[in-house]
C-alpha cells in the first residue's frame, strides 16, 4: 500500500460498482484537449470504462501542472472551460463561485495569515457566494480537545475577521473530532464529538444540504464515512436517499452544482501518489476507497438521469484536475493551504477555484493562485 499524507484514515478497496455501458462525449475531448472518438465505448468492464472515460483529462492535468511549475504562465491560460460557452462577455445573471477549499488552518506555519490572505484575494474577484470545501482545520479527527478548540476559534476567528460575502461550508474529513479515538483520547460520548463538532464548526444543522443562489442549485454532500478508526468516502443511505429526492425535486432545466470534499471521480485520485516504477505495469490501477467517492458509479448514474447537474466540485486531493464524462464536469480544485502550508504539491501552487455560473448551466473555471509564499 502506498503511503500518503492526505491525513488519518486512507484504505484501500478493490471493487466498485460496475456501470452498464458509458459514452465518451465529443465535447470532452475539446474540453480536456486529448484526442477521443466520441464512439461509444463497449461494455466489457464498468470500473475499466470508467477510467478509461476519465482518463480523457489527462492532457489538463499535466499542462497545468507545466504552467504553474514554470510559473511564467498566466492563470487565466490554464483554465478549465466548459463546452458550448458563449465566447466573451458576462452573461446577464451569471453568478460568481468562489471555491476554497482545504484551509487547514493551524497556528503553525502562518496559517492563520494565509487563510486570511485567501480570503482577502477571493474577495477581490467579487465572489457572489464563497464554499469552503472541507478540512477547513488541521486536524480535529486525531487531536485532543485543546488542540480542537483553539483550531475552531482561529478559523471561526479568521472567517468572521475576512470573510464578508456569503460564504457556505462543506465538511472533510480533518473537520470530525476524536474519530481517531487512541489519538484523540476521546470517548465517543462526547456531546461535539465527531461530525457534530462539524457542524458547529460551521454553523449548520447538517453536514448536507443544499440552498440556491440566483439561477443555480447547490448541493453540498457529505463525503465521510467512518471505517474503524478511519474514514472512507461514499455516502450513506439516508443521504443518497435525500440527494435522489433532492435531484427529483430539481427542475431539469434549473442548473446544479454539486460540492462534496472527497472527490465523486477525479484523475488526480489517480495520480497522487501511485507508484512510479516498472514493477507496477500490467498490475490493477488502484483507487484507495478514502481518496475517491466508493459510490462513484451511482452518483455519477444518478446525475446523468436527473440532467441538471452541471458540475461537481471537490478538493481533499490538493491536486488540480478536470475530466468531464457524459457532458457532466467533475473539477478537483487544489488546496488554499498547498501542501499543509509547506509549498505547492506536484507542482500546484495554494490557490482556490473561481466560476462563473452561466444561467443556462454553462460555465467557466479557473485556478487563482492568491500569492501566498511558503516560509518554512
Ligand atoms: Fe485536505
Amino acid at each position: 500500500m502506498r503511503t500518503l499524507n492526505r491525513g488519518p484514515g486512507t484504505l484501500y478497496t478493490k471493487d466498485m460498482e460496475q456501470p452498464s455501458t458509458t459514452r465518451v462525449s465529443p465535447s470532452a475531448a475539446t474540453t480536456c484537449g486529448t484526442s477521443a472518438s466520441g464512439a461509444p465505448v463497449p461494455a466489457t468492464s464498468g470500473r475499466r470504462n470508467f477510467l478509461r472515460n476519465a482518463i480523457i483529462g489527462a492532457g489538463t492535468l499535466s499542462a497545468m501542472r507545466a504552467a504553474f511549475a514554470g510559473r511564467a504562465v498566466p492563470i487565466e491560460q490554464s483554465a478549465v472551460t466548459a463546452p458550448a460557452a458563449p465566447p466573451t462577455g458576462i452573461v446577464p445573471g451569471t453568478i460568481r463561485l468562489a471555491h476554497l477549499t482545504d484551509i487547514h488552518v493551524q497556528p503553525e506555519l502562518r496559517a492563520e495569515a494565509g487563510m486570511a490572505s485567501a480570503f482577502n484575494h477571493a474577495q477581490t474577484n467579487k465572489p457572489d457566494l464563497i464554499i469552503t470545501g472541507g478540512d477547513a482545520v488541521m486536524d480535529v479527527f486525531e487531536a485532543k480537545r485543546s488542540r480542537a478548540e483553539q483550531l475552531r476559534g482561529i478559523f471561526q476567528g479568521t472567517l468572521k475577521r475576512e470573510c464578508s460575502v456569503p460564504v457556505h461550508h462543506v465538511t472533510g474529513n480533518h473537520d470530525i473530532l476524536g474519530w481517531n479515538r487512541k489519538k484523540s483520547e476521546s470517548t465517543g460520548t462526547e456531546a461535539d464529538w465527531g461530525k457534530r463538532f462539524a457542524c458547529d464548526l460551521f454553523g449548520i444543522s447538517r453536514n448536507y444540504y443544499t440552498f440556491d443562489h440566483g439561477p443555480w442549485r447547490f448541493i453540498c454532500l457529505d463525503s465521510v464515512q467512518p471505517k474503524d478508526d478511519r474514514y472512507t468516502a461514499y455516502l450513506d443511505d439516508a443521504q443518497m436517499e435525500w440527494l435522489t429526492q433532492t435531484l427529483a425535486a430539481t427542475p431539469k432545466s434549473m442548473p446544479v452544482a454539486v460540492v462534496s470534499h472527497i472527490p465523486i471521480l477525479s484523475l488526480t485520485a489517480l495520480t497522487y501518489g501511485a507508484p512510479r516504477s516498472r514493477e507496477h505495469v500490467g498490475t490493477d490501477t488502484v483507487i484507495f476507497n478514502g481518496e475517491m467517492h466508493t459510490d462513484a458509479t451511482l452518483l455519477h448514474d444518478l446525475f446523468k438521469q436527473a440532467g441538471n447537474v452541471k458540475v461537481c466540485l471537490s478538493g481533499h486531493v490538493h491536486l488540480l484536475d478536470h475530466c468531464m464524462i457524459d457532458g457532466i464536469s467533475y473539477i478537483c480544485d487544489g488546496a488554499v493551504c498547498g501542501s499543509w502550508w509547506k509549498g505547492a504539491v506536484e507542482g500546484i501552487p495554494e490557490g482556490y477555484g473561481v466560476l462563473d455560473l452561466r444561467p443556462d448551466g454553462t460555465f467557466t473555471h479557473r485556478y487563482e493562485r492568491y500569492g501566498w509564499q511558503a516560509q518554512v
